[in-house]
């Protein structure tokens, strides 16, 4: 026990956490979680109630427990992550590992220093590698690897995520996660800052404009560092309109097929167009002098994730091709206005076409490489494996990075679950065809898919954007299930079943949309 824990009578309550998931993961996942709680006696929830009732509690266990712990024991809303309210317990992970086999409670604060994650208790079986405990307060700075580094990076304040709007559905507050309802993307090509998706791995990193610099190195033929000044003054300054997609977009739908334990369950509204003011990556590549060995560009920024272990600064690449075309911006303004910290101020790639992970927020460092990167997000998350894989080792082996997104589309309004009334009604969406294709055609079906109408398809903002699709239908009372489902430029059509496109990590789903209405 280490020192500063006081061990009240729940210490050392521990279950098997494979079993005891088994057990309960199914029942919270159907959203039953308050008969659960009310008709299953549950000896080990009620020494932590028990336990709760004298005060804070340090539960010590993977996410993704914490996240069924936090819906069964505690009667919290279901959400990834860990930040959940200090007069109810202290939560906290300590491991990464999803083998983690027992939960240990102690009837304490926190035991120790945030800024020393390393002198944190372990739970009996917990390995070595250890994670800061994600319920710190205020702004506590996060102090892992490199010290300058931690210097900047800073759990996100609320100042950060004020100016998006009040019903963003939020899957995690720390690191800040979080979507727009459905119907607020609809009818409108660009996407307000407010409403824009957010997808963090760590946190919100402090960065000061003034200081800032952008280094250029690797395989060229001189390093630059650049200030945002030099950037402005010495590069052609280029407007585009882009979407943004996440590869985990839609995977609410995988989750339906069968359980992905530790990731977010992000519905449509993970995709979100905005008009991206810089530079060209191209002439600032040009300027250093790429060398002929060149075949990836690597992005590095500060803010420090602990999803990989030990934690790490994120850091992805693109190929040099994709690197050096025009469309890919070093962007400062978004929408008409300079960047806002949590999309990536002072300065941000914007790589259209490409899965939002490569579009690298608070970028620091552009360094040409003959290999991808080799950072956790590049090298091993964002690779489409096959079922059995394990998404923690992964590697080429095992499945492809992901570059280019895939076909997709959504219903946006009416939205899943809505109730409309009987007649006509215009259901609206968007498709996206990714890279450099354009969605052709989308289809709707007001009957499950048994017949479908050609939906009117907007020609969008620009090559590299979202397209937005109508389509006037005369709905009957009952139970209606919209379906949805585009065609792009290459003749592909989106494939139909979710079940077909599962995977570890819920990349991809671009099965078909639905919308369950109910009418009358
Ligand atoms: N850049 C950094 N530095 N850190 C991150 O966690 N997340 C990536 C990308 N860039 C990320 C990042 C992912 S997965 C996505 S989908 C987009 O940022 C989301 O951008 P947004 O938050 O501006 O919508």
């Amino acid at each position: 026990m280490p020192a500063g824990v006081t061990p009240g009578d729940a210490a050392g309550v521990g279950v098997r956490v494979d079993r005891f998931l088994d057990r309960v993961r199914d029942r919270v996942r159907d959203r039953v979680r308050d008969r659960v709680r009310d008709r299953v006696r549950d000896p080990v929830r009620d020494r932590v109630r028990e336990a709760l009732g004298r005060g804070p509690v340090l539960v010590v266990a993977h996410a993704h427990v914490l996240r069924v712990l936090a819906a069964y024991w505690l009667a919290l809303p279901l959400q990834q992550g860990s930040a959940f309210p200090v007069q109810v317990g202290h939560l906290c992970v300590l491991s990464n590992e999803h083998d983690l086999a027992t939960i240990a409670l102690w009837n304490a604060p926190p035991p120790v220093s945030r800024r020393d994650p390393a002198a944190l208790p372990r739970a009996a079986g917990t390995p070595q590698r250890s994670r800061a405990p994600p319920g710190a307060r205020g702004d506590t700075l996060v102090s892992r690897g490199d010290p300058a580094r931690a210097r900047t990076t800073r759990r996100t304040s609320p100042m950060t995520t004020q100016d998006k709007r009040a019903d963003m559905l939020v899957h995690q507050q720390e690191p800040y996660n979080a979507e727009p309802p459905l119907g607020a993307l609809a009818g409108a090509p660009l996407t307000d800052v407010a409403t824009f998706y957010s997808r963090n791995h760590g946190p919100v990193p402090d960065l000061d404009p003034r200081t800032w610099r952008l280094v250029v190195d690797g395989l060229v033929q001189r390093s630059l560092e650049l200030s945002l000044g030099d950037l402005r003054e010495r590069f052609a300054e280029h407007t585009l309109p882009a979407t943004l997609q996440c590869a985990g977009n839609r995977r609410s739908g995988l989750i339906a097929e069968r359980d992905i334990p530790g990731e977010a369950p992000w519905r449509g509204g993970a995709t979100s167009t905005a008009t991206w003011t810089g530079v060209r990556l191209a002439d600032v590549l040009a300027a250093a002098g790429l060398s002929d060995d060149a075949a990836h560009v690597c992005f590095e920024a500060p803010d420090v994730s602990d999803i990989p272990s030990p934690p790490q600064p994120y850091s992805v690449s693109v190929p040099v091709a994709k690197a050096t075309s025009t469309e890919v911006l070093l962007a400062w303004g978004m929408n008409g206005e300079p960047l806002t910290p949590l999309h990536g101020a002072p300065l941000r790639v914007v790589v259209p076409g490409w899965i939002g992970a490569r579009s690298v927020k608070w970028l620091t460092r552009v360094t040409a490489a003959v290999e991808p990167s080799p950072g956790h997000f590049q090298a091993t998350a964002y690779r489409l494996l096959p079922p059995g894989a394990d998404p923690a080792t992964a590697t080429d082996a095992d499945g492809p990075q992901l570059g280019p997104v895939a076909l997709n589309c959504e219903v946006l309004f009416p939205a899943e679950g809505a109730r409309v009334e009987v007649g006509p009604t215009t259901v609206t969406g968007y498709a996206y065809a990714g890279e450099d294709r354009r969605v052709v055609r989308v289809d709707v079906s007001v009957d499950a898919g048994a017949t479908w109408r050609e939906a009117d398809l907007d020609a969008g903002g620009g090559p590299w954007t979202w397209q937005h699709w109508r389509l006037s239908v005369d709905l009957d009372a009952g139970e209606v299930e919209v379906v949805a489902r585009a065609w792009d430029s290459t003749g592909a059509l989106q494939p139909e079943r979710a079940a077909d496109l599962w995977n570890p990590k819920g990349y991809v789903n671009n099965s078909w949309a639905h919308a369950r209405l109910r009418v009358g």
